[in-house]
């Protein structure tokens, strides 16, 4: 054979082979299917991202996020007591990095939280002697906060949970200081000072345990308040931390209709659901409840049993299910994290346990699940519309 021959035999070998290989990665990539495909023109899919993650020290988790979520939120580095921990004196480096983050991935980014009686600094509601200032004083400083931290970020952010958990189980107000000393009208204030920074900017008010019966209606009763008074608000974030027991699917659904009823946007904010005994009725997420630490409250410390997977990919199932039913009314699904390994269910309200509740196991590879989603079809959906 002619050396010119040989060339052009070495040449098509190499083509070959660079084919099959494109195709195992093709094939490869088949089989996983990423979230915000499976749920495009349904709702935003959201994740919380710690340090580790926005900063890219975690670079498995980065690219998991980047590849599979299309709206996020930082977990703790735009709260109050993060970004002004004195008076005056703001510290923005971290949540300068998650918004560059967000924004390198062209992502739908969502600040989280202005106004919250927890992770705030002490100096917030306190004088110098230690008293609690007056009411005048204290609106002053949400407003300073409020403005410097919207007006930062103003047209980059997407939407503000404005004030979380203001409301008790029972429907009550909280007692928090904001309450005691300002009265009700903080979360108007709240509203109004966020809106001031940034018109454009979408506002929520977000909260857990969004499907108890007494909750519920007083959710309702203050946004038709705002809304009479009016004051702009947008959407109504329903923390998703759940367990095997509670909520209910149709006490959800209660909820969902109930706050979209009254034109808002519904957020289903921090879904994760644990697998773990809870040691309450219900599930709540006030993070200053702590409980000791017992053996039988930690059952599976190596690993689920197949039988409690399976019984908590059908409860996932059945909330998607829900979601898609109802996704003209819903605008996101935000998972609280990406990865097992790093979720805040591992130490609450127990700590040194060992939970199950997001999409990714501890290697921060995406759960069977995650594939699993993509078979609700749309033929599925139609017929749960129909139900
Ligand atoms: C609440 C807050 C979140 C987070 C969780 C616990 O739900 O809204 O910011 O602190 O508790 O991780």
């Amino acid at each position: 054979m002619k050396k010119n021959t040989y060339y052009l035999l070495a040449i098509c070998l190499i083509c070959v082979l660079a084919s099959c290989k494109n195709l195992k990665t093709d094939d490869k990539q088949a089989q996983v299917s990423v979230l915000k495909e499976t749920f495009k023109n349904k709702f935003h899919i959201g994740v919380a991202l710690n340090k580790q993650e926005f900063m890219g020290f975690n670079t498995k988790a980065s690219e998991a996020i980047a590849t599979h979520f299309n709206s996020i939120v930082a977990e703790n580095c735009m709260k109050s007591m993060f970004l002004q921990p004195k008076e005056g004196e703001f510290f923005f480096n971290d949540a300068d990095k998650f918004i560059g983050f967000g924004e390198k991935n062209n992502m739908h980014i969502i600040g989280h939280t202005l106004i919250w009686h927890s992770q705030a600094p002490g100096w917030f509601f306190r004088d110098k002697e230690g008293n609690d200032v007056s009411a005048e004083v204290l609106t002053q400083r949400m407003k300073n906060h409020i403005h410097t931290v919207v007006g930062r970020y103003k047209g980059r952010v997407k939407g503000w949970d404005v004030v979380n958990e203001a409301i008790e189980d029972n429907g009550e107000w909280r007692k928090s200081k904001f309450y005691q000393i300002i009265g009700k009208d903080f979360i108007k204030l709240a509203f109004q000072f966020a809106h001031e920074a940034d018109p454009d900017a979408e506002l929520y008010y977000n909260d857990y345990s969004m499907a108890l019966d007494g909750r519920r209606a007083t959710v309702v009763q203050m946004v038709k308040s705002l809304q009479e008074q009016g004051i702009r608000i947008d959407g109504i974030g329903m923390q998703g931390h759940v367990d095997m027991y509670g909520p209910s699917i149709n006490d959800f659904e209660k909820s969902i209709l109930a706050y979209a009823g009254l034109g808002m946007k519904v957020m289903v904010t921090e879904l994760d659901l644990s697998v773990l005994p809870s040691p309450w009725e219900n599930v709540g997420a006030n993070i200053s409840d702590a409980i000791d630490y017992q053996e039988q409250m930690n059952p599976y410390p190596a690993g689920l049993t197949e039988n409690m997977e399976q019984q908590w990919e059908a409860r996932y199932m059945d909330f998607f299910k829900l979601f898609l039913k109802h996704h003209d009314k819903i605008d996101r699904v935000t998972l609280w994290g990406l990865s097992d390994a790093t979720s805040w269910k591992n130490d609450f309200p127990i700590k040194d346990r060992v939970d199950y509740p997001l999409l990714f196991d501890r290697d921060y590879n995406p759960k069977p699940i995650v594939s699993k989603f993509s078979a609700l079809t749309n033929s599925e959906l139609t017929a749960l519309k129909t139900n």
